[in-house]
């Protein structure tokens, strides 16, 4: 593989940055200063540092995202920005995606990768993933609003809940809620069911991996390693028969 090819697919530079790199010395492979950034590297067997920092060729990459409003969950959209807008080229052209939906007007955590079937096995309903919202409603939630969300409620179309958890502020006005489903805008019309009305949402955590606080908005990093794990063992749980081990960031072996 191009020696630039392989840099930039980890999302760390652009090719023409890794080339400026090569030039400035600032490209190691096999602890020796790259030659060129066109040179073939094995990425297997050869070990590359780029600017201070060794990468290995990974399989998958994994961001956390602080989603800002008016982004739509999706990779191309006619008419609107797609969170993976906010995303360099090289990575696009990998084929990350988003892992799940977020409306177009609720900000916070969004895993992006190009990993798919991890991403499917997050999403199944049978997997019961955690997801915390934090919101803010126009009016007050009614008193029996947490009884309401636990007992599994009957949105008003119809459609059955899973049990969920809500915790009001002291005003009502504003609250958290934990769900392990997703259902189409269905905070919102679980709000609107406890005689709210959701003006604010955001999304605090995702399958055991808070936001992290240090993210601005319209902002990304990738996941730590043990941020990765956490995703694997919410996705493909551990039963008696089976375990997985994790070497950082999914390496070829
Ligand atoms: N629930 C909603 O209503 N909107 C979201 O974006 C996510 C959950």
């Amino acid at each position: 593989m191009r020696l630039d090819k392989y840099i930039s697919g980890q999302g760390l530079a652009s090719r023409r940055a890794c080339a400026e790199a090569v030039r400035r010395g600032q490209v190691l492979v096999n602890g020796l200063p790259a030659a060129r950034a066109d040179m073939q590297i094995d990425p297997d067997k050869d070990s590359v540092c780029f600017c201070g920092t060794d990468i290995s060729y990974t399989e998958h990459v994994y961001f956390m995202l602080n989603k800002p409003a008016g982004y739509v969950s999706a990779t191309d959209d006619r008419r609107l920005p797609a969170v993976t807008d906010l995303f360099p080229e090289q990575l696009r052209r990998r084929g990350i995606f988003p892992c799940g939906r977020l409306d177009r007007d609720t900000t916070g955590l969004m895993l992006i990768t190009d990993d798919g079937p991890l991403s499917h096995a997050l999403l199944t309903p049978r997997r019961h993933v955690e997801k915390v919202y934090r919101f803010v409603s126009a009016t007050p939630l009614a008193k029996q609003a947490e009884d309401l969300f636990s007992s599994g409620m009957v949105l008003a179309s119809g459609e059955q809940c899973k049990p969920a958890t809500l915790r009001c502020a002291p005003d009502r006005l504003s609250g958290e809620v934990t769900l392990t489903e997703g259902k189409y805008h269905q905070i919102k019309r679980m709000v609107a069911a406890a005689g709210g009305s959701v003006v604010q949402l955001e999304r605090i955590c995702f399958a055991g991996i808070p936001l992290d606080a240090g993210l601005e908005r319209g902002c990304y990093r990738a996941l730590t390693a043990d941020e990765i794990l956490k995703l694997k063992e919410n996705a493909y749980p551990k039963t008696e028969e089976t375990s997985w081990t994790f070497s950082s960031n999914s390496h070829r072996s």
